[in-house]
């Protein structure tokens, strides 16, 4: 038989809180499918709490809290144990001694021009005072990618410069050391929608403390009084009046979430979104329709995720040994590489017997 590449699927999330909706559809719906796919020989699902603690080193209870909770949506979206090893990544010490390595690779200055890292030092006011691990991850980043020797990392759009990163430390690495890290090539959302999905206030980005998201765990009726308070074009004020879609966040969560199928159950007099599109741009369609609509489908979309949450919750034992053997498992696996890197770095002092046979001709010459 021919010897074929494995394709290997590495991603992951810090738990920093319960995952939304954007989550889902910018990542985790797209996982589920690779993962259903048959086409990846392994795949590596990793909770990322030694990163989360990179910008929250004084509250390492949130941490704490959210290992369960995101272990559970993972769970509840439909990543199955058996498909996909989920693992927590402090408990993978390998990702910390690769780091080591790669830090050697890497300038200050370009870690400096990183775009995500230099927004996120904005957003946490971080500029006179940046911590050292947070300024870092970047590169712990590239270890635990190339630790699992992934293939395929599929996240969303703002974690591109990080795999820009992870590409070049590969490159550096084989170049100095010989061929022994895997390139990996990230897979971003393909519907543009999905890309960053808005929070229910129309503003660029969910976060929790903005409060404009939709958690994959809320309830029936929590989401629906979201669905209906969500922001749309503040100029549409009679259902005559002609409609903006730009900017409108009912419109965007519809791009992401809605096909034909939910027109023909739900709202049978438009053929499809373009349709509807149309219509509210003309006038003479009113918010609370549409909204009504999106609620449909959004329900539609999270009651099979609530139902297997239900089930998982009443199994918590169940979820810790997943993530228990899953950890463990993942640290094999970097273990592995990790011996591989140290080979190539000539510094497996122990395991190479040639490192004894020339220290003894050196020193009896
Ligand atoms: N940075 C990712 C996030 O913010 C989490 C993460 C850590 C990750 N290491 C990774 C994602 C490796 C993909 C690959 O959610």
């Amino acid at each position: 038989m021919e010897n074929k590449k494995p394709k290997i699927i590495l991603t992951g999330d810090r738990p920093t809180g319960k995952l939304h909706v954007g989550h889902y559809v910018g990542s985790l719906k797209r996982r589920v499918e690779l993962q259903n796919s048959g086409e990846f020989d392994k795949i590596f699902i990793m909770i990322a709490d030694a990163q989360a603690l990179t910008d929250n080193a004084d509250n390492p209870a949130k941490i704490r809290d959210n290992i369960m909770e995101v272990a559970l949506d993972y769970l509840s979206v439909g990543l199955d144990p058996a498909k996909s090893n989920i693992f927590i990544q402090s408990h993978v010490a390998e990702l910390t001694e690769l780091t080591f390595y790669y830090m050697n690779l890497v300038t200050v200055s370009r870690l400096q021009r990183n775009p995500t890292v230099k927004a996120e030092i904005q957003m946490r006011n971080f500029e006179t005072s940046i911590p050292m691990g947070f300024f870092n991850y970047p590169i712990s980043q590239a270890a635990d990618i190339t630790a699992f020797k992934a293939t395929t990392v599929p996240v969303g759009e703002d974690q591109l410069p990080m795999l820009e990163q992870t590409k070049e430390i590969v490159h550096k690495f084989n170049a100095v050391y010989g061929e022994t890290l895997v390139d990996p090539e990230i897979l971003l959302p393909s519907n543009k929608a999905c890309l960053r999905l808005p929070g229910i206030d129309g503003k660029a980005k969910m976060s929790k403390s903005l409060g404009n998201c939709i958690y994959l765990s809320e309830s029936e009726a929590d989401v629906k009084k979201k669905v209906m308070s969500m922001f749309t074009d503040p100029d549409h004020i009679r259902i005559e009046d002609p409609g903006k879609l730009e900017g409108n966040t009912v419109f965007t969560y519809l791009d992401a979430f809605s096909n034909e199928g939910h027109f023909a159950e739900y709202l049978p007099e438009y053929a499809n979104l373009d349709e509807l599109k149309d219509h509210y741009k003309r006038g003479g369609l009113g918010d609370v329709k549409v909204k009504k609509f999106l609620n449909n489908v959004l329900q539609e979309e999270l009651s099979p995720i609530r139902a297997r949450r239900a089930e998982y919750e009443k199994n918590i034992e169940g979820v810790y040994e997943i993530l228990k053997k899953g950890s463990e498992v993942a640290a094999e696996t970097a273990a592995q590489t990790l011996s591989e890197v140290k080979a190539a770095m000539k510094i497996n002092y122990f395991d190479d017997p040639a490192f004894l046979e020339e220290q003894i001709q050196k020193f009896n010459e």
